[in-house]
């Protein structure tokens, strides 16, 4: 017995062939959409990473290849990540503004070969702090309670801001979370005549777990304590709500959500409340439990990649950084 409904609603017409749903589809991914975090190190070699199936410590020439071949299926944003020897790291970190250490080097050698893919640099202490953090870290000699030093940790990211602008860095982005740290570097970059080179904010930045995986990638994982005291508190909403106003009142270009997958509705809220245009970062851990995932066959990777990445979108991200995105771009075509 088959019965009618009388029905005169039924979305399933929108959806009734592939050139319908392509009429009526509301969030369009594309290449362009995409930044690639690159990891380097000071070596000839490639290395695989082992935390991080399918991505590789490159070599300078590696990683110059590697971008071209990014390039070349439409992903026109780089952002990079330097693995640093342990003898360079310092409590203070001064390695990151030694305007002939690694970053600079890639930054001119990417540059040199492909002037029209945006290079991206990562402003934080943790490569290059012994401590592992993202700033300098003092002990309190009674407590042994560690502090990380907002003000000055900032003076030091403003030299390594500079660094990576003189180097060519189209955009720079302070990763560390200190407070004030956006205003300091745009006065700093301004000052050096470097009006032209963008902030983009980690402006919400969550003490997450999901970072895991790339502090393995680095050897960058904290020696002691953990990154609450900078980093936000997982469960805080309205809290990134004034990160973004007070960034966005000292002169960030674009702002950025981090972890991307777990925090949805941050990049939601964001989005509402902010017209700057908004990154956000499809992190180390989302990366891997894809991966892994798929590699014991329990889920297709190359479908749950480019649907993780539209619901980024889909949330109001306008652009995503992902260690999918030379894979996801070619998937795209
Ligand atoms: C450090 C930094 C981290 C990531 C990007 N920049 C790690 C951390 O804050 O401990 C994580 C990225 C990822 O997990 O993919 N400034």
């Amino acid at each position: 017995m088959s019965r009618k409904l009388d029905l005169p609603i039924r979305p399933r017409r929108n959806r009734k062939s592939p050139a319908i749903r392509g009429l009526v589809r509301e969030t369009v991914l594309t290449p362009s959409d995409l930044i690639y975090p690159l990891f380097l190190h000071d070596g000839a070699d490639d290395q695989p990473i082992d935390s991080m199936p399918g991505c590789h410590r490159w070599s300078l020439e590696g990683l110059v290849r590697e971008v071209g071949e990014a390039a070349a299926v439409g992903v026109k944003a780089v952002v990079f990540f330097p693995a640093i020897a342990e003898s360079l790291k310092t409590p203070h970190g001064e390695e990151c503004f030694n305007s002939d250490g690694l970053v600079p080097r890639a930054i001119r050698a990417v540059k040199e070969a492909h002037p029209e893919v945006v290079v991206i640099t990562d402003v934080a202490l943790d490569p290059y702090n012994s401590d592992g953090h993202d700033g300098i870290v003092e002990k309190d000699p009674k407590t042994g309670e560690l502090r990380i030093l907002n003000d000055q940790t900032v003076e030091v990211l403003c030299k390594q801001a500079l660094c990576h602008a003189e180097a060519g860095a189209d955009i720079v982005s302070p990763s560390d979370m200190m407070d004030g740290r956006i205003g300091a570097i745009r006065e700093a970059l301004d000052e050096a005549h470097h009006e032209e080179v963008s902030i983009l904010s980690y402006t919400a930045k969550y003490a997450s777990a999901y970072y895991g995986p790339f502090r393995g990638a680095l050897d960058s994982a904290p020696k002691a304590g953990d990154k609450k005291t900078y980093q936000m508190d997982p469960a805080n909403w309205r809290e990134a709500l004034r990160e973004a106003e007070q960034d966005v009142a000292e002169g960030a270009d674009m702002l950025m959500v981090k972890p991307a997958g777990p925090y949805l509705d941050i990049i939601r809220a964001l989005r509402e409340e902010v017209d700057l245009p908004m990154a956000a970062y499809q992190v180390s851990g989302e990366y891997l439990m894809i991966k892994s995932a798929a590699a014991d066959g329990w889920i297709d990777e190359e479908k749950v990649m480019l649907e993780s990445l539209m619901g980024i979108k889909r949330a109001g991200a306008d652009m995503i950084l992902t260690y999918f995105a030379k894979d996801a771009a070619k998937l795209l075509g």
